[in-house]
């Protein structure tokens, strides 16, 4: 298959522009779209063969549920029976941004999408594009991250093409995405606020808007509540093995170059490090995570960064451990997942 790959500046695009990708995505065909979190691979909501193909062309398991995308708040209506109105503060506050809520499913509503769960997931994107595209597809798209399956997610245009060229007729190309890492995930468990994917809408955040306490669900503890499927596969990594080293400014380089050391000059390693210490490390490639103190930076960056591991042949990453707080405790999720829970404390 031919790849249409679409350029779009998104600060000033015509809308003629995304007339052929909504046709094709009308047409059940599936379209890969920037939005303010990370690329999303779309299908309509409506169309099951279209929906199992977002499943195979990414490698998905088919227990893990895709997030419904739409433009406008009228569309929920047709996905969901219950809003409560702690879903309606929420959305008042965060819509359109980078939170996706649960909400219990309409009945009708394809098993594909919420894999069999009786819930289902639905987030408004800010991005110009992404709402475009779905305004002038008008229907609900489902959307999961624009990788292959257990690949870091997509951040720019390039890194979708770099897993889906030749896979899908359609790539739109807006230039690389605000936040960087997907969108927090958040359902209530007996009325009770539950981040099942800590992102740019940090706990914090929705407290304020809430006035009550918002739980995480832990990295690794054992929790009787609902999880997010996908939390449980190995995500976002690269091919060469990750290590997490948590510490202080000091101690991880220190523990770092230790580590470098035992392995030696003969593998090739790198380290993804803050600016602070980008000068710390010797004999390895160093890659930059931006200021420690501005964590929204490591968001934009920390994808990018674990594909370019990718295209220096890395074998051997080690990666600086981030304070656990705002943004923060995003993106220290993806680098654990991403070293598939080694970590090494300094
Ligand atoms: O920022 C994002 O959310 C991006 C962009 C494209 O919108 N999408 C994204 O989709 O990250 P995906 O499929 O890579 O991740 C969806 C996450 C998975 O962890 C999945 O298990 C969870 O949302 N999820 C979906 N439906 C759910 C449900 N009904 N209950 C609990 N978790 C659900
Ligand atoms: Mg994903």
């Amino acid at each position: 298959m031919i790849t249409e790959y679409l350029k779009v500046d998104k600060t000033g695009f015509n809308s003629e522009e995304l007339v052929p990708a909504a046709k094709a995505l009308i047409n059940g065909e599936l379209v890969a779209f920037p939005t303010e979190t990370v690329y999303g691979l779309g299908a309509v909501f409506n169309d099951d063969p279209a929906l199992k193909r977002i499943f195979q062309v990414k490698g998905r398991p088919g227990d893990n549920p895709l997030i419904l995308h739409i433009w406008e708040r009228k569309q929920l209506e047709e996905l969901v029976v219950a809003v409560s109105p702690k879903h309606e503060k929420l959305m008042a506050a965060f819509w359109p941004g980078p939170l996706t809520l649960i909400f219990p499913k309409k009945p009708e509503l394809s098993p594909v999408i919420s894999a069999g769960l009786p819930t289902v997931a639905v987030r408004m994107p800010s991005h110009p594009v992404a709402q475009e595209l779905l305004r002038l597809t008008g229907l609900a798209v489902a959307a999961p991250s624009a990788n292959l399956s257990g690949k870091p997610s997509p951040t720019r245009g390039s890194h979708v093409r770099v897993d889906l060229d030749g896979k899908i007729p359609f790539i739109i190309d807006g230039g690389p995405c605000d936040a960087g890492i997907e969108s927090t995930v958040v359902c209530f468990d007996h009325g009770q606020p539950v981040i099942l994917r800590p992102g740019a809408v940090t706990a914090e955040m929705m407290e304020a808007v809430l006035g009550e306490s918002v739980e995480q669900v832990g990295l690794n503890a054992k929790i009787d509540r609902p999880q997010a499927p996908g939390m449980k596969y190995r995500h976002y990594a690269p091919k060469a093995p990750v290590t997490l080293v948590e510490g202080s400014q000091g101690e991880v380089a220190a523990k770092i170059n230790q580590l470098l050391q035992e392995t030696g000059s003969g593998v090739k390693q790198v380290v993804i490090c803050f600016s602070d210490n980008i000068k710390a490390y010797e004999n390895c490639i160093v890659l930059d995570l931006g200021p420690r103190n501005q964590p929204e930076i490591a968001a934009e960056r920390l994808y990018d960064l674990l594909r370019d591991c990718d295209q220096l042949a890395a074998e051997q990453i080690y990666i600086e451990g981030i304070e656990n707080s705002g943004i923060g405790a995003a993106v220290q999720n993806r680098v654990y997942k991403a070293a598939g829970g080694k970590v090494v404390h300094a």
